[in-house]
């Protein structure tokens, strides 16, 4: 059958994503030995991946090599195995490609079979997927929060964010939120009922930020000049949770001027990364479970249809056009 897929032919520059990628049909044989052939329906955009475009070689992992097809999270069918564990009609959620099928093998990409009794595929992408165990794990045992302090989260109207913000609320914690734009302030106070929302974008943020309250935690997925704003408003013995640093992703690579209110403070700065607590993804997603089966973690989805629209969905990430998890549907 013929595949097509996003192939990755050169380094994009800034958000010029088109310029870098473009899709291609190859023919796709039986899966191989110890593989399987998953129809994807869903393929997840994820911040993170603009770094694997880059050729930085002192990321968390190596570069992704030019000529080969995208890689991403998805959730699909398995319509062909040659798995002795995975049977044909099973669907799983593993790392793909961006492409119509993905031909893995299943272990070595981190394939799960998506247990029953979850209506919505989509939430393993989300609540139950990267972004919930990221998120639960850098406001519980990263950021260490308590019932009764205060989290800050950047990027918060975004898929982390947003589940940052519930599950600090979810421990007891007051949470503030940061995004781009009145109308994700909005979403965040009305909609997912962090206690204030402070516009990044706004001309008096570093006034708002300042009259929010000391930050014991703060949970990271921006860096850059917002990362000195709040080091300045860290209460003394907080932590902060660097989870992502979205605003360097495409090569800026900025350090905060404001590093020596670490000492000053007596901060905890540590980072993070999902694949590390991957042996403990059964254990955060029956977690996580409980909160989506009783409506506790909202998740807003920005759906885009079509392969062949990808990018579109992929550059909201970096310029802000989405509220809630960025997903590529397939037709199926
Ligand atoms: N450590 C881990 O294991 C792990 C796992 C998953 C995700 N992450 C990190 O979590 C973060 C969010 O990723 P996601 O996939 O969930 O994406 P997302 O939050 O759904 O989307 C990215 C958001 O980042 C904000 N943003 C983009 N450029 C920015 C800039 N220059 N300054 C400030 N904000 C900016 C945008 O919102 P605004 O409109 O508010 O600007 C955008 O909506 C990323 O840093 C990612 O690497 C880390």
């Amino acid at each position: 059958m013929i595949n097509r897929f996003w192939r990755i032919d050169r380094r994009p520059e800034g958000n010029q994503f088109a310029e870098a990628l473009s899709l291609h049909e190859a023919q796709l044989g039986p899966a191989p030995d110890g593989q399987v052939t998953i129809r994807n329906a869903i393929i997840s955009m994820d911040a993170g991946t603009r770094m694997w475009l880059t050729d930085r070689t002192d990321g968390y992992q190596p570069p992704l090599d030019l000529g080969i097809p995208m890689t991403g999270l998805v959730v699909g069918e398995i319509v062909d195995s040659a798995h002795p564990d995975f049977a044909v009609g099973e669907w799983v959620r593993t790392f793909g490609i961006w492409g119509d099928y993905s031909q893995v093998d299943p272990v070595m990409t981190g394939a799960v079979k998506l247990a029953p009794g979850v209506a919505d595929k989509r939430a393993w992408l989300g609540p139950l997927g990267m972004n919930g165990w990221t998120a639960l794990w850098g406001i519980e045992r990263t950021g260490a929060a308590k019932a009764g302090e205060t989290v800050l989260v950047s990027a918060a109207a975004g898929a982390t964010g947003i589940l940052a913000v519930q599950i600090a609320k979810l421990l007891g914690c007051r949470t503030v939120g940061i995004a781009g734009g009145k109308e994700k302030c909005r979403f965040l106070t009305q909609d997912i009922g962090a206690d204030q929302a402070l516009d990044y974008k706004s001309d008096d943020f570093a006034e708002q930020l300042s009259k929010a309250g000391g930050i014991d935690v703060y949970f990271d997925n921006v860096g850059g000049p917002i990362l000195d704003h709040v080091l300045k408003n860290m209460n003394h013995y907080g932590r902060i949770a660097v989870c992502g640093l979205v605003s360097d992703y495409n090569g800026m690579r900025t350090a905060p001027a404001e590093f020596d209110q670490v000492l000053m403070r007596r901060l905890r700065i540590e980072g993070f990364f999902s694949p590390d607590f991957m042996d403990k993804g059964d254990e955060l997603t029956a977690r996580l479970k409980t909160w989506v089966d009783a409506g506790e973690l909202a998740m807003p989805y920005d759906v885009t249809q079509g392969l062949e629209e990808t990018l579109v969905a992929y550059e909201k990430l970096f310029t802000g056009g989405n509220i809630g998890k960025v997903i590529v549907e397939l037709e199926q």
